[in-house]
């Protein structure tokens, strides 16, 4: 760092702003030389800090041109200038402060504050953009009404958007014109946003149950309008599940998304005016896969829903984002739940939780949902914020069931609606509503780590009880050594010898009830008794995934089978084969580390051949069944993790399964390979996704009848998802085809951004040993943008977080490729350098050597100079695990 050691920023340190801010009135005037913001800000002393105190105003690359104080200019000596702040050492009680500044957002690579992409102005400003905007008091608890004149040059910039009403536009001298926007919504500065383009709307309306009309507007780049349906739809199907759920409705009469294709991050729900990257935006069946699609309607749904869950109520500060993120993050995960398959959706979110969550919390980031210090907010937009902070959501839905939960989301509106607050206050809405105590479950936000069940049944026979006994323990985290146990909600079932449900009477009760319950844990160790079990059961624990733990539980390979078989809870029906699969793949893994021969059980490869043969019954299930614990979620299972042994047991295992199954899976290709027409609905996802999965199954041994069913399907199939499995799985095989193939796909998508991001995608996740020599070559490849995020995690990102085998080759060279992206990225856009930063801090988890191989990169990452905090956060951190 050249300012020295960036400090760290304390939740316990929090104190509301010495000033409030009421009104905001800006004037941005956009120009090619540069852009010149006026605003005029309504200040007032907050009455929650007593005295009069210096006014600090952040702000960061700004020019300072004036300052006036209710109408007076001020000279150099009435304030100080630094790097970061402007001070006003004295100032009224009330009064309007009025500066101007000027910026260069064509020069902004950072892609925050206010920048340029493909030639259309936007802004992004959570979490600290704002204060590379105009100078102000950069926190969300600081919220005011905000009135907004754009002016720009009309030919080049004909659509001029900001938060709110339009309340006036007009032209101006020398081809210009203006637009006056205007949030009635007092907002934290965070949601501000502003976009002038060359942009074409999609529009349609949507009618809120109390009558409200409301403008749906979708911008794109000209050309793209095609592409905007599925987004469009998805838009609608929100606000109306919003309504119909939680009872929330929009409360403005416009609601606009301009899609761009320079985004840091997914999208962003400015009031009124969502930014969202064109990859969750643009789409057509030959274009995107369902993946696409899915993702759509899901960042679609979310950054609507946090209208109520982060904008009507917003975070105090940013050690609350979970309070916005893991609440919103939840409600798109039931909304996608309700529109699709709701078990594949489970064991979709259950699996990113396990491959991305599980590894960070093990990891020299891991942190609470409520971090308690950080060096650099935007290091905190993480899995453990969004994605464990949607169990924790999650948890307090099971523990108060669906309608206490509701009744606790309405307590939460309406004591906090116009309010900026904490994680606390969230969890006294629940508490009061289901009159519950949840003291002990708000552990869930101050204790970082993945906590580890180990659960024994025993069923005494004579006395036809059950015992289930459960041991909890939460593991050690950097600056976390001691844990306390936690309270969270075990949803158990027990199955009889038929495979149906008994119903459950716990000791104590008068009869029984159900046949789900939910088992409260509160302590280190726990006996829950059942009484009047007729015969030896077998549990079915932790239903749905019921809290983000690691549960073990003495289950025989038979019990485990029979759950597979029996289970009626799906997502646990899922979970016993995956459980049966990671035993047997570290199993091989350890084969594989003492030299021992290779073998794969016969019952193993029965128990998969009985899905597969059972497939057509519900295709979408057998596709989630049938694919093998991932060699990321393999990992967190080991204490050491050996990442080329994971791999060849995992295609050890893949391949015998192709081998002995072969014409099952060839069959069940055949079965689905018609072309049906095209539909996004769960059904017809889950037979492409079967099928494809029979096709990669074929190619994991890739004889010609194989490589010519890929080629087929590839050449045959408009739609993308079948193009780019059979692509991939050609890309990634020694078949002669797969350089035409390749060829082929790019010279038919060349002028498609996102196709394109594919094409790199797929050839950094080959298994093949030239991959990395590849990825370097396509770092020069013309259609390669190192300034542009998508292209960055399409290669570079792809490569180190989905390519294990490669990335951790024993000699370094991925570890010391990754270094010198990173330091070519991070003096453009420091979010995305430390976002490639994840591997490098999972350090401790793997061996020695490797561990001092990244090491050896780690230390010449920290002495690079000029640094950006972002960047030097997670490498020191990571030095330090
Ligand atoms: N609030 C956004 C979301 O969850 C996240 C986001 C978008 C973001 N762009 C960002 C966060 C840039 C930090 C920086 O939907
Ligand atoms: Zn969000």
């Amino acid at each position: 760092m050249d300012k020295g050691t960036p400090k760290a920023i304390h939740l316990t340190a929090y104190r509301p702003s010495t000033h409030l801010i009421d009104t905001v009135d800006l004037h941005v005037d956009l120009r090619e030389e540069a852009t010149t913001v006026r605003a005029r800000l309504g200040i007032r002393q907050n009455p929650a800090r007593a005295g009069a105190e210096p006014l600090v105003l952040d702000g960061q690359r700004l020019e300072l041109v004036s300052v006036t104080v209710d109408g007076v200019p001020l000279g150099p000596d009435g304030y100080i200038l630094s790097p970061d702040h402007l001070t006003l050492p004295d100032t009224p009680d009330t009064f309007v402060l009025e500066t101007v500044v000027r910026t260069r957002p064509q020069d902004n690579m950072a892609l925050e504050g206010l920048y340029k992409s493909s030639g259309n102005y936007c802004t992004q400003c959570e979490a600290e953009g704002f204060r590379k905007i105009t100078y102000f008091i950069d926190r969300p608890d600081v919220m005011a009404r905000y009135t907004t004149v754009i002016e720009a040059e009309k030919a080049r910039y004909p659509v001029l958007l900001s938060n709110g009403n339009l309340v006036g536009s007009g032209d101006a001298a020398d081809g210009r014109h203006w637009a006056k926007w205007e949030d009635p919504f007092p907002k934290p500065c965070y949601l501000f946003a502003l976009v002038a383009g060359d942009l074409r709307a999609v529009e349609d309306r949507f009618r809120t149950r109390s009558g409200r009309d409301v403008a749906l507007r979708i911008y794109v780049e000209p050309g793209n309008e095609d592409k905007c349906d599925h987004a469009m739809r998805s838009l609608k199907k929100s606000m109306a599940w919003d309504e119909e759920v939680y009872g929330l409705e929009y409360d403005l009469d416009i609601f606009n998304i301009v899609a761009v294709s320079d985004f840091n991050m997914g999208a962003m729900e400015n009031k009124s005016l969502n930014v969202f990257n064109t990859k969750y935006i643009l789409a057509r069946p030959e274009t995107a896969t369902d993946g696409d699609f899915l993702g759509i309607e899901a960042v679609v749904a979310h950054e609507y829903f946090h209208n109520w869950t982060g904008n009507r109520v917003t975070c105090r500060d940013w050690f609350q984002l979970s309070l916005k993120e893991g609440l919103t993050v939840f409600r798109d995960q039931q909304f996608s739940a309700d529109m699709n398959s709701a078990a594949v959706k489970r064991i979709q979110d259950v699996q990113g939780l396990r491959t991305v969550q599980f590894p960070e919390d093990s990891g020299a980031m891991a942190h609470p949902v409520r971090p308690e210090s950080y060096v650099e907010i935007n290091n905190f937009y993480t899995p453990t914020v969004y994605n464990k902070g949607a169990e924790v959501i999650r948890m307090y839905h099971t523990l108060l069931g669906a309608e206490g939960f509701r009744r606790g989301m309405d307590l939460y509106f309406q004591r906090h609606d116009g309010q900026a607050v904490t994680c606390d206050d969230f969890a006294a809405a629940m508490a009061d509503a289901g009159g519950v105590d949840l003291t002990q479950f708000k552990l869930w936000y101050s204790q970082a780590g993945t906590p580890e069940l180990r659960v024994t049944g025993e069923y005494d026979e004579a006395a036809r009880t059950y015992r289930l006994t459960v041991r909890q323990t939460v593991p050690p985290t950097p600056g976390q050594p001691d844990k306390m146990p936690m309270h969270m909600p075990l949803v158990t079932g027990l199955l009889g010898p038929d495979g149906k449900d008994l119903p459950l009477r716990l000791a104590g009760e008068a009869a029984p009830g159900g046949t789900s319950r939910v088992l409260e844990l509160r302590a280190a160790e726990q006996r829950f008794e059942f009484v009047d079990v007729p015969a030896r059961p077998v549990p079915s624990l932790l239903r749905g995934f019921s809290a983000p733990v690691k549960l073990t539980a003495d289950l025989t390979d038979a019990d485990l089978t029979f759950l597979t078989a029996n289970d009626s809870d799906p997502f646990n029906r899922w979970e016993a084969g995956q459980v049966l699969g990671v035993r047997i793949l570290l199993g091989l893994v350890a084969d594989i580390q003492s030299g021992r021969p290779l073998a794969l059980p016969d019952g193993f490869v029965g128990a998969m051949g009985a899905v597969l043969g059972d497939a057509g019954h519900d295709p979408a299930f057998a596709a989630q069944a049938l694919v093998l614990p991932g060699e990321s979620y393999l990992g967190t299972q080991m204490a050491v993790i050996d990442p080329i042994a994971i791999h060849e047991a995992r295609e050890f295992a893949r391949r015998t399964l192709a081998e002995r199954l072969r014409d099952r899976w060839l069959a069940t290709h055949r079965a689905h390979a018609g072309n049906e027409p095209f539909s996004v609905d769960a059904a017809a996802i889950g037979r492409r996704s079967l099928k494809n999965l029979c096709l990669a199954y074929l190619m994991a041994r890739p004889d010609p009848e194989a490589v010519g069913l890929a080629i087929g399907q590839f050449h045959g199939s408009r739609a993308m998802t079948d193009v780019i499995a059979a692509l991939q799985l050609l890309a990634g095989s020694d078949a002669p085809e797969r350089e035409d193939a390749l060829a082929a796909f790019y010279d038919r998508w060349k002028d498609d951004r996102l196709v394109v991001d594919k094409w790199f995608n797929v050839q950094a996740t080959s298994h093949r040993p030239d991959t990395l020599d590849r990825v370097r070559a396509l770092l020069d490849h013309p259609a390669f943008e190192i300034r542009n995020p998508n292209k960055v995690y399409s290669l570079i990102g792809a490569f180190a977080g989905g390519n294990p085998v490669r990335f951790h080759a024993t000699d370094g060279a991925g570890y010391a490729f990754l270094a010198d992206q990173v330091l070519r990225i991070d003096p453009m856009n420091p979010q995305v350098a430390s976002r490639l930063m994840g591997q490098f801090s999972r350090i401790r988890r793997y061996d020695a050597t490797r561990q001092a191989q990244m090491r050896t990169q780690l230390e010449r990452i920290v002495a690079t100079p000029a640094l950006s905090p972002d960047v030097f956060e997670v490498a020191s951190k990571s030095l330090e695990a």
